[in-house]
Formats: C-alpha cells, sequence, structure tokens
C-alpha cells in the first residue's frame, strides 16, 4: 500500500516569551493508504500537537512531514490551505459546527471555498447527511441536537470534499458510549467501503479496539505502536458493522 503519511525525526516545539515546551520529539512514522489507526496517550503527550501537524493546520520545528509524496515544508501557507481542504477531513471533539445554521448548510460550507454549483452542494450534502442517518433532521439547528448527532453532522461535514484522510481528535470525548460507538461504526465504515485512512485521537481503549493499529504516546515520543486485538474487546461482538 502506498505511504500517505511520512514523518521522519519530526520536532515541535512552542516559545511563548522565555518558556519552551517540547511537545513531539524526534517522531518517526508511517501511515499508509487505507489504514485505521488509533493515537492514545495521557493529557499533554502531543497527540493533538501532531494531529494539527498532520492536517496542516501547524507546522513542525524540526523534521520532515510527506503527505502523499508532497514535502509540506515547501508548500506556501495558501498551498497548505489548498491541500488541506481536498485532502483532510478534521472532526473534532467540541463538533465545531457553526451554530444558528442548519445542519444542511454546515455539512455544505466546506463546498463553497471549492467550485461546486449551489445545486450539487445542497445535493451532496442531503446525501451525506443521509448517510451517517440524519436525512430528516438537515433543517435543524446545532442545539436542536443531541451530542451524538452533532458529530454526525460534523463527519458529513468533514467528508464534504471527498478527502481521502479523516483526522479525528477525540471525536467520542463529550458522547455517552452508545453514541461513542455509532461514531466508531461510521469510521469503519468509511474506512472499510470507502476507503479513508482514518486516524482518530482517544483516551478509551474500547475505542481505540475499533481500530486496526494503536500508537501510544508518552511525552512527546512513541512509546508502542502495535495491532488493535479486534474481536477481544466487549460490547463489540455482534455489531453490525463486522469490525
Ligand atoms: N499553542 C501552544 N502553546 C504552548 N504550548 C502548547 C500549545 N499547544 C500545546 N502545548 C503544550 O504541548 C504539550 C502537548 O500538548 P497537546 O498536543 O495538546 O497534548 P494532548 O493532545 O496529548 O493532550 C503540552 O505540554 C501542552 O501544554
Ligand atoms: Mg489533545
Amino acid at each position: 500500500m502506498r505511504e500517505l503519511i511520512q514523518i521522519q525525526n519530526l520536532d515541535k516545539i512552542y516559545v511563548n516569551g522565555k518558556i519552551e515546551v517540547h511537545a513531539l520529539k524526534s517522531i518517526d512514522l508511517s501511515i499508509s493508504e487505507g489504514e485505521f489507526v488509533a493515537i492514545m496517550g495521557t493529557s499533554g503527550s502531543g497527540k493533538s500537537t501532531l494531529m494539527n501537524i498532520l492536517g496542516c493546520l501547524d507546522r513542525p520545528s524540526g523534521g520532515r512531514y510527506l503527505l502523499d509524496g508532497i514535502d509540506t515544508r515547501e508548500q506556501s501557507d495558501d498551498e497548505l490551505s489548498y491541500i488541506r481542504n481536498q485532502k483532510i477531513g478534521f472532526i473534532f471533539q467540541s463538533f465545531n459546527l457553526v451554530p444558528r445554521t442548519s445542519a444542511l448548510h454546515n455539512v455544505e460550507l466546506p463546498m463553497v471555498y471549492g467550485r461546486v454549483s449551489a445545486e450539487e452542494r445542497r445535493r451532496r450534502a442531503l446525501s451525506l447527511l443521509e448517510s451517517v442517518g440524519l436525512g430528516e433532521r438537515y433543517m435543524h439547528m446545532p442545539n436542536e441536537l443531541s451530542g451524538g448527532q452533532k458529530q454526525r453532522v460534523a463527519i458529513a461535514r468533514a467528508l464534504a470534499n471527498n478527502p481521502p484522510i479523516i483526522l479525528a481528535d477525540e471525536p467520542t470525548g463529550n458522547l455517552d458510549s452508545k453514541s461513542s460507538i455509532e461514531i466508531m461504526e461510521i469510521f469503519t465504515k468509511l474506512n472499510r467501503e470507502n476507503g479513508n485512512t482514518i486516524i482518530v485521537v482517544t483516551h478509551e481503549p474500547d475505542i481505540a479496539e475499533f481500530t486496526d493499529r494503536i500508537i501510544s504516546f508518552k511525552d512527546g515520543r512513541i512509546i508502542e505502536d502495535r495491532p488493535a486485538e479486534r474481536g477481544k474487546v466487549s460490547g463489540k461482538e455482534g455489531l453490525p458493522c463486522n469490525c
């Protein structure tokens, strides 16, 4: 399989005045097209810092990040924004939906920046909302939806431009266990059927076990990288997704 993400000797140091925080220390990591990966680790271990760099929202302080063969160091900020818009769908713990804006319009928004006609935007947004089980609720505002439903809108929005990569930073962090399982089932289906490469940050071992590979961080370093023990976690047996 083609390597979609290649990271070599990556460092990230945040500098605030005289205080420096070494958030990522000499990370080496490769992720192939079609992988489904969990990133675990205690709070402050560098998970979000890595996700922000993977998603081209931030740049490393040192080392190399090749995204689909493109050396991100050589790209301007505008070029990185374009790459992000085309290649990456983001999902956050706090949903980050636009308030007082319908589910439909939230999903349409990423397409406004592309060259998609209004009619096509609407058709695609409706179809994406249907695919996450929210076809009937497309006119609802975020505050009229449950946490699990908001996250499903956020997933539909992340898929708007059909990006090959999905990055989800603690997507189930604000959800009850039933909604968390539903979200992980959607990711599983996207990975298996649509072929998306998916990287999910989580604190919860049960959530990580939905994936195929678990990478653990501690103090800015990778301390473990192992296959998930699929099927061994209680509650996963018999789920309709065959995961
Ligand atoms: N913008 C920032 N400025 C300064 N320090 C930061 C910033 N973002 C994160 N950090 C620090 O970097 C370290 C890693 O943070 P983070 O990547 O958010 O960890 P995690 O997502 O694993 O909880 C922490 O010590 C955190 O305080
Ligand atoms: Mg974090």
